[in-house]
């Protein structure tokens, strides 16, 4: 009867635990790589069966990998949309084949909000609103002289991947802050895909283009690393003849701070793994789970005492 297929369910979740399909947009970034070991090694921990899908940046392996999972009948699928639109027929199947979805670190949009069960992950519109409030006290002295001077604040912004929840957050986040502020002007902005050799390529075009920047806001440390070694090539000072504010808070970024090459450095939160698998098997438990959670997250600036930073373990 029941009772007996029920007891039979839970002695094999107590062997081998559930089984959790997971796809990962790729190995893009140091915050990438620890993102996946956190969520690996949470599962091990936990006696969880993590299926682990690494579509290499393309929208079209994620959804051929939920297909792999849904064929499968894994008991949760997570996973990290690495663009925002796009996914409501797989979700859909997801749901006919009745397995419930965990969205983690960046959003989607879908018409059914119940195609998805809930979303763990990064606030990145308070990320970008926390770049551009520091560039407004930054820039404090120069945004007085402007009545006269007419000279604006010139902003170069290093955009993530298109499309992506998180780049697009920053950057309306970053807007929304400096909107009614006219002497800060974006003069230039391009995708470099969140990876530090296109930061390096787009700072060698753009300090090509113009010699007066005053600020790089970059969406994240990877293409902020890149963009510094493009100014050192030329004889810059990053973090003194160019402000610069990036996110992730990957040790390199910290070290950088720590130098004065970085002036400020917004974290973003790759340590997730603990709290996605909890939530996983809660969902395999038929649970409910909140709707939408945000980690917990800092900002380093400059002027704070950096020797209390403790190591970021990536
Ligand atoms: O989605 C989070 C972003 O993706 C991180 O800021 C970036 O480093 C990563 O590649």
């Amino acid at each position: 009867g029941c009772g007996a297929q029920k007891k039979k369910v839970s002695q094999f979740e107590e062997d081998h635990g559930i089984i959790v399909g997971f796809s990962q947009i790729g190995a893009e970034s140091a915050w990438r790589t620890c993102n996946t070991r956190s969520v690996q090694d949470a599962a091990a921990e936990k006696g969880v069966q993590l299926v682990y899908a690494n579509a290499e940046q393309k929208q079209e392996n994620q959804i051929k990998a939920l297909r792999s999972f849904i064929a499968y009948q894994v008991d949760v699928i997570v996973f990290i949309p690495i663009v925002t639109d796009g996914w409501d027929n797989v979700l859909q199947e997801a749901r006919d084949a009745g397995i419930p979805v965990l969205v983690t670190d960046r959003k989607i949009a879908v018409e059914d909000q119940s195609l998805y069960a809930g979303f763990i992950g990064t606030d990145s519109l308070k990320e970008g609103r926390t770049a551009g409030q520091f560039v407004l006290e930054k820039f404090a002295a120069k945004r007085e002289s402007f009545g006269q001077t007419k000279e604006p604040i010139t902003i170069v912004e290093l955009f993530g991947t298109e499309g992506s929840s998180v780049a697009n957050g920053r950057a309306e986040g970053f807007r929304e802050v400096l909107k009614s502020y006219p002497e800060f002007q974006i003069i230039y902005s391009k995708s470099g895909d969140f990876l530090r050799s296109k930061g390096y390529e787009l700072a060698v075009e753009f300090l090509e283009m113009y010699d007066d920047i005053d600020v790089i806001f970059s969406h994240n440390d990877g293409m902020t690393l890149g963009a510094i070694e493009a100014m050192e090539e030329r004889g810059l000072r990053p973090g003194k003849d160019i402000v610069i504010i990036t996110i992730d808070a990957q040790q390199e970024a910290i070290d950088a701070l720590r130098e004065g090459k970085v002036n400020c450095v917004i974290e973003c939160n790759p340590k997730t793994g603990p709290e996605i698998i909890k939530l996983a098997q809660r969902l395999a438990a038929g649970e409910t789970i909140p709707r939408l959670q945000y980690v917990h997250e800092e900002v380093f600036y400059e002027t704070d005492n950096l020797s209390l930073i403790e190591p970021r373990g990536y």
